[in-house]
């Protein structure tokens, strides 16, 4: 019996998310947790015909607790959106203690589960969450999750339209580092198929995967960030999980998370600038994160380029993060 959480399951991508989750086959109980509207979303998904029970919960009542109880995953898609002119980094003073007081609610009421973490700014939300769970006693960092598949999904999207495939799913392009403009770094030269591209339409093609989120941002004109493409993002990396939960093998995915805690991941870590988080490609299994790929070492000299830029914007988002638990210095 696999029950799945959605934290802020009432805003822009936690309804289009608790669709499909009530959709997947892999979930028999989906409970939703939002500061409000969440009995309303669980009652309209709840008339769906397929197997997964819905409950929804409020803060009142200890609903954090009812709602974790029991939990296998836990996806937090629960704080502020960038509106036009905004960074990530900007939704910090909000959103950090949002993704705080959730983990603490996770570390005391499901510290087995798998956490996956959509809240931006994504680079520090980790990093907090990770702290948070240290400070508990329960941090397994095969279970803790940034999701930055939605950074995978418009790399595919866009280079299959650079290069005019119809179909952009054939695409597996290794995205690593963060989820914030220049922190993305999509390693092209390692995709597969390989892509043949002239240096200047590769220039726009990185530009565009690393600040595709701005594009929906100002086309949504004050009225939040990308919503639709992300639930379908976080329902692929939930899915993922699910598979390799229920004995699949060879299930991969790029994710943001603690090096150390992972085998493959001091590799990775040996080539930045001793950078505790990044993006890498992650094998999954049923207790999480089995094996991280280094990518890094097959890199262009133009990816070598892209890596330090996003190394020194990374260290700053990490450590504004962990010193947000563990207090500066
Ligand atoms: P939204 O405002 O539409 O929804 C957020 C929801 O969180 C709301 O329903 C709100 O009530 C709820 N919430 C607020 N505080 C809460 C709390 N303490 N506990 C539970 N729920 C709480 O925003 P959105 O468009 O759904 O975006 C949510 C977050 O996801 C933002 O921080 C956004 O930047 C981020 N995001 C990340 C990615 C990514 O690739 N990782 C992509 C898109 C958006
Ligand atoms: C995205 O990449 O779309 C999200 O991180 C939301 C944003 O703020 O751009």
């Amino acid at each position: 019996m696999v029950k799945a959480v959605v934290a802020g399951a009432s805003g822009g991508i936690g309804q289009p998310l608790s669709l499909l989750l009530k959709l997947s086959p892999y979930i028999d109980e989906l409970a939703l947790y939002d500061v409000v509207n969440s009995p309303g979303v669980a009652a309209d998904l709840s008339h769906i015909s397929t197997k997964a029970k819905v409950t929804g919960y409020l803060p009142a009542d200890d609903g954090l607790k009812a709602a974790l109880t029991g939990a296998d995953v836990v996806v937090i898609p629960a704080g502020i959106p960038r509106k036009p002119g905004m960074t990530r980094d900007d939704l910090f003073n909000i959103n950090a203690g949002i993704v705080r007081d959730l983990i603490t609610g996770i570390a005391l009421y499901a510290p087995s589960a798998f956490i996956l973490i959509i809240s931006n700014p994504v680079n520090s939300t980790v990093p907090i969450a990770a702290e948070v769970l240290k400070k508990h006693g329960v941090f397994d960092p095969k279970k803790l999750f940034g999701v930055t598949t939605l950074d995978v999904v418009r790399s595919e999207t866009f280079t299959a339209a650079v290069v005019g495939k119809p179909d952009p799913s054939v695409f597996k392009i290794p995205v690593v580092g963060g989820h914030s403009g220049d922190t993305i770094v999509p390693l092209l030269s390692l995709s597969e198929p390989a892509v043949e591209i002239t240096d200047s339409d590769r220039d726009v093609l990185v530009h565009r995967i690393q600040f595709g989120g701005d594009e929906v941002v100002q086309a949504k004109e004050g009225k939040g960030s990308a919503t639709l493409s992300m639930a379908h993002a976080g329902f692929r990396f939930v899915e993922s999980i699910l598979k390799a939960v229920a004995g699949e093998t060879g299930v991969v995915e790029n994710t943001f998370v603690y090096l150390s805690g992972i085998p493959g991941g001091d590799a990775v870590k040996s080539v930045t600038p001793g950078l505790d988080f990044f993006s890498v490609p992650v094998e999954l299994g049923p207790s999480g994160a089995v094996k991280i790929t280094n990518v890094l070492t097959g890199v262009s000299e133009y990816e070598k380029g892209l890596l330090e830029v996003a190394y020194t914007g990374l260290a700053a988002n990490i450590k504004k993060g962990v010193d947000f638990i563990v207090g500066t210095p």
